[in-house]
């Protein structure tokens, strides 16, 4: 059976927000088709996700000529553990569903702090002479991005950085299915807004139901609006 993660990004109330709403129907349509699965939970604006620093720099260098945990100064235990936490709960589960506002080109900056306790050297992916490899397997994500203009086409298909980087990262440390569901163009117009938030409010059971169906065959769709920016035109 499948265990899930749910990271939530985004400090709104839950029915004020396009993404959160959404993430929150994928994970109901997930427990209502399978009362048994195992879903944990992470709001990175709740949730204290700890934030590199000094002490994890030196203990990362320590801890990459080979010390272990237990041999590192107390402070940098401390933040070591702290990331620990995050990483290891990361690697029990093996299905991902991210929900998140694209801000300012990107993902929210505590949905990014949440990263860098899950891009791990030696616990998601290992160095080697040959270049980088994933140390994961086997397991899915789902990425929820609301955001106000349209990026899968158009003059800023360029400037999105919050579901192509996330892609990214998963892929690195190797989470090979990944599908997104992306709501664009929110902020200009409500009644069409209305359209994409319901459209990616089916395409969020139906994914639900392929992950707990589990291992059946899915092709790529994405829940998203026409282009109908008015940015550029
Ligand atoms: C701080 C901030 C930055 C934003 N930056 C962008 C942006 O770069 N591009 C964009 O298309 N929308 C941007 N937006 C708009 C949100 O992405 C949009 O309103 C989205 O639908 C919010 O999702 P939510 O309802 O889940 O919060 C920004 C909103 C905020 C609050």
């Amino acid at each position: 059976m499948r265990s899930f993660l749910y990271i939530s990004a985004n400090p709104k109330k839950e029915e004020a927000s396009n993404s959160l709403r959404v993430g929150r129907a994928l994970m109901e349509a997930v427990r209502k088709l399978n009362p048994q699965a195992q879903i944990a939970e992470i709001d990175v604006y709740r949730e204290p996700i700890p934030l590199i620093d000094g002490h994890f720099l030196q203990a990362r260098s320590r801890l990459a000529a080979g010390a272990d945990v237990s041999e590192l100064p107390a402070e940098e235990q401390e933040i070591v553990r702290n990331v620990f936490r995050f990483t290891d709960q990361f690697i029990a589960a093996d299905t991902y569903v991210f929900a998140y506002p694209l801000w300012n080109f990107g993902i929210p900056p505590l949905l990014k702090a949440y990263v860098d306790t899950i891009k791990v050297a030696r616990k998601t992916f290992r160095y080697t002479p040959e270049g980088p490899i994933p140390l994961l397997s086997g397991k899915k994500a789902v990425l929820i991005q609301s955001s106000g203009d349209v990026y899968s086409e158009g003059p800023l298909k360029e400037f999105e950085h919050g579901s192509r980087y996330l892609s990214a990262v998963l892929s690195f440390i190797g989470v090979d299915w990944i599908r997104t569901i992306r709501m664009e163009g929110m902020d200009q117009d409500k009644s069409r807004a209305d359209a994409r938030r319901n459209e990616a409010l089916a395409e969020a059971e139906r994914i639900a139901g392929l992950l707990v169906a589990d291992g059946s065959p899915y092709e790529d769709s994405v829940a998203e609006s026409r282009h109908f920016s008015e940015l550029g035109h």
